[in-house]
């Protein structure tokens, strides 16, 4: 809303609302009468059966053969039958607003899910102790939204061995994100390979693997994170290892770590207080943190951070940096960033280049 009413489209946006809510209104109108309608002609109808039953039965109490005090009786007994049958025009509309709501249900169930499909033997992932890291290595990767898109990797190789840093740069659009999201196994990609390995020398191919399995080996932190409402600890929550629930303890130290202890030290129910759309609003900033605190809560081998530091200060951008660096000893960081500070984090440093550039294919060590 605050955007339309910056840019100067409220008016437009408001008009396209009011037609369609004025479209609904007379629908529901329309609507309205022909139940009115339908309600009316059952109650007609029972009038005339009710009468029409009296009157066909009225010679048979005047023959004898019915007796005066069954004749209300089987009256009323039409009338009732009346009862079932009422209900029906209700029925019929629910019944088309069940079938559009079902349409809908079962278009999203039979929908093509987020993610590459998943191998039909997949192989096992590994999972080495907690605080070691994994090697990754990417070859040749080539890939490309659609098959009738253009390549936003094409060729593009790194190599970090298990415990290693290295910081992606390259300009904006380059395809960066792009590769985690590869690497989360949302797309799959063209050519290539990508290649996990132990300090034992053990290699697993990603794409061998099921999606879950592979993205049971990697915490990130996504570049553009997103809250839901409902209170910090919930939203932190989420990173809790399956079947077990993080304890305060761990989640504070978390928070603290990404340099957020002043906002939890302010707030009114702490952990406890709600955050996102309509309970406490977070500064870009503390969104951003909030979504570091929640990787680095996920044990993982390998750890990508996209863009850890937007949105911070100097001061605190280095604490944050100092803060994660300790706390990720042993395990591989790959650190997606615009910024110089952000190095701090890495050992080795990669650029990438648009493909077509004469440094595209090789990602070339800087
Ligand atoms: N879901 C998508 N569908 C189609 N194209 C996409 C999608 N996501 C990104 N792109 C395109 O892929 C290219 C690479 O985008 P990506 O987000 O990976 O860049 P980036 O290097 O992370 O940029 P930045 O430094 O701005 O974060 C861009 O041209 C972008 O428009
Ligand atoms: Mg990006």
């Amino acid at each position: 809303m605050a955007e339309l009413i910056a840019l100067g489209a409220i008016d437009s946006h408001q008009e396209a609302i009011l037609a369609s809510s004025r479209k609904l209104e007379q629908r529901q109108r329309r609507l309205g009468s022909l139940q009115g309608i339908g309600d009316a002609a059952l109650v007609a109808a029972a009038a005339v059966a009710l009468w029409s039953a009296a009157l066909l039965l009225l010679p048979s109490v005047r023959g004898g053969s019915l007796s005066d005090a069954r004749l209300p009786l089987l009256v009323v007994l039409v009338l009732a039958s009346f009862e079932a049958v009422m209900p029906l025009p209700g029925v019929i509309q629910k019944a088309g607003e069940m079938a559009a709501a079902g349409r809908r249900l079962f278009e999203l169930i039979d929908s093509p899910g987020p993610g590459a499909e998943d191998p039909v033997r997949p192989a096992a992932p590994h999972r080495p102790a907690p605080g070691a890291g994994l090697g990754l290595s990417v070859r040749d990767l080539c890939f490309g939204y659609s098959p009738a898109a253009p390549l936003v990797l094409d060729g593009f190789s790194i190599a970090v061995p298990p415990g290693g840093r290295l910081a992606i740069m390259g300009p904006t659009g380059v395809g960066k994100s792009t590769l985690v999201g590869i690497l989360m196994r949302f797309w799959d990609y063209r050519h290539g390979e990508i290649l996990v390995s132990t300090a034992e020398g053990a290699t697993v191919e990603l794409r061998t693997l099921a999606g879950d399995d592979a993205r049971s080996m990697f915490s990130v932190m996504p570049q553009s994170p997103h809250l839901f409402h409902a209170t910090l600890r919930e939203n932190l929550q989420i990173a809790a290892p399956a079947g077990r629930d993080l304890a305060d303890a761990e989640v504070e130290d978390a928070i603290r770590a990404a340099q957020l202890g002043s906002l939890l030290d302010g707030l009114p129910e702490g952990m406890g207080s709600v955050v996102g759309e309509t309970g406490r609003e977070l500064s870009a900033g503390e969104i951003r943190r909030v979504a570091l605190a929640r990787a680095l809560l996920r044990e993982a081998p390998i750890y990508v951070l996209d863009e850890p530091t937007e949105n911070l200060d100097e001061p605190t951008a280095e604490a944050v940096l100092a803060a994660v660096s300790a706390r990720l000893r042993g395990r591989t960081v790959i650190v997606i960033t615009h910024r110089e500070r952000d190095l701090a984090l890495a050992d080795q440093v990669v650029r990438m280049e648009p493909p077509g550039s004469p440094d595209a294919k090789r990602g070339i060590i800087c």
